[in-house]
């Protein structure tokens, strides 16, 4: 039975839907367990798309032996489906999500699965994913952006309502807060107060009253932990919200178990924005190999060149890599090998991305009902 909420629930294709999305997180911190188990109790569950063979040894294996980008990208598409299909079964029923990241290389093909293998939306950020509606032409699901600023929404919406297509709801990710990639160009943009949540809301509603369209449901995300804070997001002109991190050590996360307890045990001190081999500002923990590779960073970045850089592990993951390309001007190590590290509970190898803000529960790891249960009622669990 869904919880029962004061908050308005969101209507998405027809369905109707707990206002709360579970973001997608790579690699394999939101596959299939966390994104179902989100789905049956009523939310938006999300599978994050990249490199999902992680948790299926013979796809590893396969891929592995290979050490060729296309055969890692069609392993990458069988697992995708295989999560997508193990979360229906979950939830039979509920909302799942896909999330891609533009700034994968395999964008399209990975878009073009979750629509074959029966995905309810498309969830797509890091980049602006302007062609979105091209890539997922002839199938009913939905489309939505993360997006981090009004200038943002209002390029997306004039060019996708130039081709007939509005998102069906848009994420608000706020950079200073979230996890993972940041959707500002430059470290020391995070904390403009462009991306605030007290003015942004109200400048999108207004873009959508000016262009004179039906308000899309805005999604806000980043640094959310609790119900009070849902409740104002609510009253500024939000319609829902999106949580990484709290699903993240969710029982049914599907990181393993050092994974959960590092983002559990993380101090605020602890806690650091960098630059990714993707270009993009991120968030993670200050975990051994992140303080090395942090040392290490500005030699290494003054020594990258385009001779001598190549893939450190065959994927060709990222359409531009730093550190496959020797670009200078981002991060210098392989991001997919140091997440797999990160979601197999390897500790001193691992890059473990974590939000900025402190846990809901800050003792132990809780089910997924329990954090939607709070999130949406303000009630705690015994
Ligand atoms: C471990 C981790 C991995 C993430 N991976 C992705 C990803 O693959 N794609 C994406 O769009 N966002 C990713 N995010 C961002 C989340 O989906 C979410 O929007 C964000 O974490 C919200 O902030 P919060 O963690 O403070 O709740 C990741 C976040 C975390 C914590």
């Amino acid at each position: 039975m869904m919880i029962k909420t004061d908050f308005p629930l969101l209507t998405i294709r027809g369905k109707t839907l707990l206002p709360i999305f579970q973001g997608g997180m790579g690699v394999g911190v939101s596959a299939h367990k966390l994104a179902g188990t989100v789905a049956k109790e009523g939310g938006i569950g999300t599978i994050a798309s990249i490199d999902l063979r992680i948790h299926h040894p013979d796809l590893l294996e396969l891929s592995n032996k290979s050490r060729n980008a296309e055969v890692i990208d069609e392993c990458n598409l069988i697992a995708l489906d295989r999560e997508i299909k193990a979360a229906r079964k979950i939830a039979p029923d509920g909302f799942i999500a896909i999330n891609t990241m533009k700034a994968v290389a395999s964008h399209k093909l990975l878009v073009q699965q979750a629509c074959k293998s029966g995905a309810d939306a498309i969830v797509m950020g890091a980049g602006l994913p302007l062609d979105l509606p091209e890539m997922t032409a002839g199938y009913d699901i939905a489309l939505i952006p993360i997006l981090a600023d009004v200038r943002g929404v209002k390029v997306l919406l004039k060019r996708w309502m130039r081709k007939g297509v509005k998102p069906d709801a848009i994420i608000l990710e706020h950079p200073k807060y979230a996890g993972g990639h940041l959707g500002a160009t430059k470290p020391e943009e995070i904390g403009h107060e462009r991306y605030d949540f007290s003015t942004l809301l109200s400048e999108v509603n207004k873009l959508f009253d000016d262009l004179g369209i039906e308000r899309i449901p805005l999604i806000a995300a980043g640094g959310i932990n609790s119900h009070e804070e849902i409740e104002e997001l609510f009253k500024l002109g939000a319609s829902g919200v999106q949580l990484g991190t709290a699903f993240a050590v969710t029982e049914e996360g599907d990181a393993d178990d050092t994974f959960k307890h590092t983002l559990i045990d993380a101090k605020p001190d602890d806690i650091v924005t960098f630059l990714s081999t993707a270009g993009l500002p991120a968030r993670a923990i200050k975990t051994p190999w992140l303080m090395k590779y942090l040392k290490r960073e500005e030699k290494l970045r003054e020594k990258a060149t385009p001779e001598r850089a190549k893939c450190a592990g065959w994927a060709e993951c990222l359409s531009h890599c730093g550190f496959r390309d020797g670009n200078p001007s981002a991060g210098q190590f392989c991001i997919l090998k140091q997440l797999e590290f990160a979601v197999q509970g390897n500790y001193e190898k691992g890059l473990f991305f974590r939000g900025s803000e402190p846990m809901i529960f800050s003792d132990k790891i809780h089910p997924v009902h329990d954090v939607m249960q709070y999130l949406l009622t303000g009630e705690l669990a015994a």
